[in-house]
Formats: C-alpha cells, sequence, structure tokens
C-alpha cells in the first residue's frame, strides 16, 4: 500500500510513525510545505512546496501510485483536496470541501447547531458591517464577549474581552478592521471555564472518539503571552482529564454525534476523517468553542502515540464505513506533550538557530515540526520547533519524563516548563470546583 501524507509538521510527523508502526508495512510518501527531517526519515518520496498547487499534489498522486491520502492542515480541506482525491479513486482521510466548513465557517458551525437544536450553543450573532454591533456588545458587557473571524485566520482573527479587547472601543476598532478588509465575523458570549478537546474518527456513519486532551495555547507558563499553535498538551490514563466529570465528556461526545449526522445530513455527504470539538466546561455545563475537520496539533501527538490498534488499518475502516471499536484502541496510559519553540517565538523569531537531539534517551515520543536539515545539522526555522510526549501512568510520570527529554535537546529553544505538573493540575480542579460550587449556590 502506497500511503501519502499531506502536512508536514509535528502533526504529520505522528501520523507518519503511525503508518510506520503498522502490520500492514506500507510506503510512506509526503507532500508538504517543507522537508521534515522526521518524516523524509520514514518516506521514500518526498514534494515539497505550495500546498494550495492542487495539481502539482494530485500528479504526485498518480507518479506514486497512492492508494490512502492522509489530510493533516485544514487549509488543504478548504481547497477541496479530499474532493479530487475521491474524484482519482484514492481513498482519503479528510472530509470534502462542503463538509470541511464545519471548520472552514465558523458561522456555519454555529448555524448548523441551531438549525438541529443541539446543545452547547453559546450566544451569538452574525455581522458584515459595524450595524448593530455595539449595542451586541454591550448586551455581552465589558468583559463578556469574543469576536472571530469568519474563517480560516491561522488562528489569529479570534479576540477576546478582557484578554485582547480592553474596552468596547478596542473590539469596535477590531471589528471595523475585519469590515475594511471584507471579512463578515461572528461576536459570541465569553464562557468562563475549562478548555478541552476531543476529536473522533468518523467512517461516514458514526464516530469513535480518542482520549480527551486538553491544549495549551498561551506562549508563556501561567497561559499567559500570545496565542500559539499550541505549546502542549495532556491527557489521562482513563482518557478523561482530572477536572471533567463523566456527564461533561458524556456531553461532549454527544454534541459530536449530533454535529457529525447534522452535517452528514445537510450536505448529503459521508464524513470520512477527523472530527474534532473544542469545547468548555463552565459552570453552567459544557459548551462548544468551535470545531475542526482534522487532526489537532498537538493533541493528535497525545493521542496518536498511545494508539495500540493498528492506524493504517484504522483508516481503511474509516474509508470502508466498516469502522468498529476494535480498530480503535489506546493504551491507558496519561502523555504529556511539550513543544520547544525558538527563542522569540511566536512574535519575533529572529534567525535559523542549530538544534542537537543527539542525547535524548528515547527519541521515539519525538516529533519535528518547524525544523530543517541543512549540510547535516538540524535548524529551527520560524513556528513550533519539535514536541515531546512523555507517556507514563499518571500525568505527573508523564511530565517529569517528557522534561528529562527536553534537558537533553541542545540549542536555543524554550519550552513551558508548567505544562502537565500537580501545580497546574490542581489549580485547574481546584477552579472547576470552584465554578460548580458557584452554579449550586445559586
Ligand atoms: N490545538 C489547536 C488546533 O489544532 O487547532
Amino acid at each position: 500500500m502506497n500511503i501519502l501524507i499531506i502536512g508536514s509538521g509535528a502533526r504529520e510527523h505522528a501520523i507518519a510513525s503511525a503508518c510506520h508502526r503498522s502490520k500492514t508495512t506500507p510506503q510512506l510518501f509526503c507532500c508538504g510545505s517543507h522537508v521534515n527531517p522526521g518524516i523524509a526519515a520514514l518516506t521514500v518520496g518526498y514534494w515539497a512546496g505550495n500546498l494550495s498547487e492542487l495539481d502539482s499534489i494530485l500528479q504526485c498522486v498518480k507518479t506514486w501510485e497512492i492508494t490512502l491520502a492522509i489530510i493533516g492542515p485544514e487549509a488543504a480541506l478548504e481547497k477541496g483536496l479530499a474532493d479530487r482525491l475521491w474524484e482519482q479513486g484514492v481513498p482519503t482521510i479528510g472530509p470534502k470541501k462542503q463538509s470541511a466548513q464545519i471548520e472552514t465557517s465558523k458561522y456555519f458551525a454555529r448555524d448548523l447547531m441551531k438549525r438541529h437544536a443541539i446543545p452547547g450553543l453559546p450566544q451569538y450573532q452574525l455581522f458584515d458591517s459595524l450595524e448593530g454591533v455595539e449595542l451586541f456588545l454591550h448586551e455581552l458587557g465589558e468583559v463578556g464577549y469574543v469576536v472571530k473571524a469568519n474563517g480560516l485566520m491561522g488562528g489569529k482573527g479570534v479576540k477576546v474581552a478582557g484578554e485582547h479587547l480592553h474596552t468596547i472601543d478596542e473590539a469596535l476598532l477590531f471589528c471595523r478592521s475585519l469590515v475594511e478588509a471584507g471579512k463578515t465575523f461572528l461576536i459570541e458570549q465569553r464562557l468562563i471555564g475549562q478548555e478541552f478537546s476531543l476529536m473522533g474518527f468518523c467512517d461516514g456513519k458514526k464516530i469513535i472518539h480518542m482520549p480527551i486532551v486538553q491544549d495549551h495555547k498561551r506562549a508563556f507558563e501561567n497561559d499567559v503571552g500570545p496565542n500559539t499553535g499550541g505549546m502542549g498538551s495532556y491527557s489521562d490514563h482513563d482518557h478523561s482529564l482530572p477536572f471533567l466529570d463523566q456527564t461533561d465528556m458524556r456531553t461532549a461526545q454527544k454534541i459530536n454525534d449530533a454535529v457529525l449526522q447534522a452535517l452528514m445530513q445537510e450536505t448529503g455527504e459521508s464524513y470520512i476523517g477527523i472530527l474534532y470539538g473544542s469545547f468548555i466546561a463552565t459552570r453552567d455545563g459544557v459548551f462548544v468553542i468551535e470545531f475542526n475537520a482534522r487532526f489537532g496539533d498537538p493533541e493528535s501527538l497525545n493521542v496518536l502515540t498511545i494508539l495500540e490498534s493498528d492506524f493504517v488499518t484504522l483508516c481503511e475502516a474509516m474509508c470502508r464505513g466498516s469502522l468498529s471499536e476494535e480498530h480503535v484502541r489506546f493504551a491507558r496510559k496519561a502523555t504529556v506533550c511539550k513543544y520547544i519553540v525558538p527563542v522569540g517565538y511566536p512574535d519575533s523569531v529572529v534567525r535559523p538557530e542549530p538544534v542537537n537531539f543527539g542525547f535524548l534517551t528515547d527519541p521515539s515520543h519525538l516529533y519535528f515540526g518547524s525544523i530543517e536539515l541543512c549540510d547535516g545539522e538540524l535548524y529551527t526555522m520560524s513556528s513550533r520547533t519539535a514536541a515531546y510526549v512523555g507517556v507514563a501512568d499518571v500525568i505527573t510520570a508523564a511530565e517529569r519524563l517528557a522534561e528529562l527529554e527536553i534537558d537533553r535537546i541542545e540549542g536555543p529553544v524554550l519550552h513551558r516548563k508548567d505544562i502537565g505538573t500537580a501545580d497546574a493540575i490542581d489549580r485547574r480542579i481546584a477552579f472547576m470546583k470552584q465554578l460548580r460550587s458557584n452554579a449550586n449556590a445559586g
């Protein structure tokens, strides 16, 4: 079997590693935006270029006689790569363009939930001008709103009251900039609680869920600083998280189920690929932040590292519409993933610097991201360099393993030491306890 992986970040390195472990011994190929040395070591063919050039990718598919494709990044889904691949007879993990709207249009996702009366929907309104904006902002309150550009913005289209926007005037200025850029945008109720990610494998009929993961988007310790692609994430041995209860988990699963069915009903398409619900547990229950139509990064690194069943067999079952629980088996282990990033990330990375991983004791859980090989040496690029995933029976032990290995990396790189520590987890548990007790008190 010849498998094509589209994308060249750490997420795609984890996908390639999971394919490489398969008993089906596939030949792996990659089309990415740069040559990731971790992926290159596992593949027999590699094309690096602009992933919007669908014709170039399709030419690779022909030349390499690809029999299964796995799409990593959302931009390729938005371009309709899955549609083109299926047209060429290539079974593909990743929904078609129409279905990918669940991620590519925030308004589509909210409206779908509304039309199908799916729970977990915050208050929201769509705008294409400034008319009515000020009134709705006041209705939600000084620190009670979030402004979200309606479309893929590479993580830069969301601004939160009290964090990025400090007054209604600042919010109006941001909204004006979106209008002037010709963008529609949503204003939504700001939700207070703990966020979590729940991804599932979809086979065109149903969804089978993966362990729940919590990502850390802020650049610096204690969740401050600018938003990033995600600085690290953790999951627990019971596949839930310490601050969630059984009802939270069941609610999120039911919302993903309902959204998948509603989406397939409206598009008339089979949704084959990953559905990733981004949720928040609040004092009033679980709400949806957004949906993604792909594996999360870094969340995929946590879950694929502990996937015990055969990933290639799982993907084949997804494409055939015959996925069952036995295809989806995860080790009952906790994981902590930490990204190392160049000094200055995310706003002011200056130049490539050499980075050395030669002293790691177990590099099998190391995933390369924005990194390149020049004259036999590895160099940082402008984004997240690499991630290490510690795996153990409990979160704190997984965290220590990740730290021990990251300490052995040489180069001008930083990481968040707090992710997955007992202190950080305890604070999250206490925060949720407090919120829930406030709710019970009335
Ligand atoms: N973890 C955030 C994302 O994958 O979009």
